[in-house]
């Protein structure tokens, strides 16, 4: 497909077939960050109790500021990766002392904070300040590799450029955020790594994956 066919179709396959997730009704960046992060490493269905019980405890990114580290810590037993954790308790800590208890605008300067990587800046900034900058996981990965037929490895860098410029010439410059969470939500439901049901896919007729029998082959993972 052209791209403005893949993106009209990522789009409306999103509007009937997204999940009703709780991070998803909301333009606020310590929300959007607070779910980012604990979704890094963990599934929906296991991340999404410590999602409500982390925002009713810290509301905002003053109160997670304030709280003892400890404390955050004993909440996120069961999470693992517990640098996560050490590393939200600092970046709160840098929004309230250095960005007046604001989260920037930008993804530049959000990837400066601590544990904000490239995808998290991504997202934050696309989600909440409908910045057009493409976010690129493991999902997006997935779907790019296959319907565009790209076979550069996504563990490499020249890979991770070459995708994270197609990502870049796609992103939706009227709504950016829905086309973010549309692309990587179509890769977590529909085009998934094992056995992806194409005779349901809105996308299949414009599939290089697809039409040349690579749906398994696709991407290409080199050990890292
Ligand atoms: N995994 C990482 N970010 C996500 C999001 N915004 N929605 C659903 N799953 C996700």
């Amino acid at each position: 497909l052209n791209k403005e066919a893949f993106v009209g179709r990522i789009l409306n396959w999103y509007g009937h077939s997204k999940r009703d997730l709780p991070w998803r009704n909301t333009k606020d960046p310590y929300i959007i960050w607070l779910s980012e992060i604990i979704l890094q490493q963990t599934r929906v269905a296991q991340g999404l109790p410590y999602f409500e019980k982390f925002l009713e405890k810290y509301p905002d990114v003053q109160s997670f500021a304030t709280a003892p580290l400890d404390e955050i810590l004993r909440m996120w037993q069961g999470l693992g990766y517990y640098s996560r954790a050490r590393n939200m308790h600092i970046c709160a800590n840098q929004i309230v002392h250095n960005y007046n208890g604001e989260f920037p605008a930008n993804s530049v300067e959000l990837a400066k904070l601590k544990g904000i990587g490239s995808y998290t800046a991504a997202a934050i900034a696309s989600f909440a300040f409908d910045e057009p900058v493409a976010v690129v996981d493991g999902n997006v990965f997935r779907v790019l590799s296959r319907h565009f037929g790209i076979s550069e490895d996504i563990n490499s860098s020249l890979g991770k450029k070459q995708f994270q410029a197609l990502a870049n010439t796609l992103i939706a410059k009227e709504n950016p955020g829905e086309y973010n969470q549309a692309i990587m939500e179509f890769g977590a439901l529909q085009c998934v790594p094992i056995n992806p049901d194409c005779n349901a896919c809105p996308l299949r007729d414009g599939c290089f994956a697809y039409a040349t029998n690579m749906v398994g082959e696709l991407p290409i993972k080199v050990n890292k």
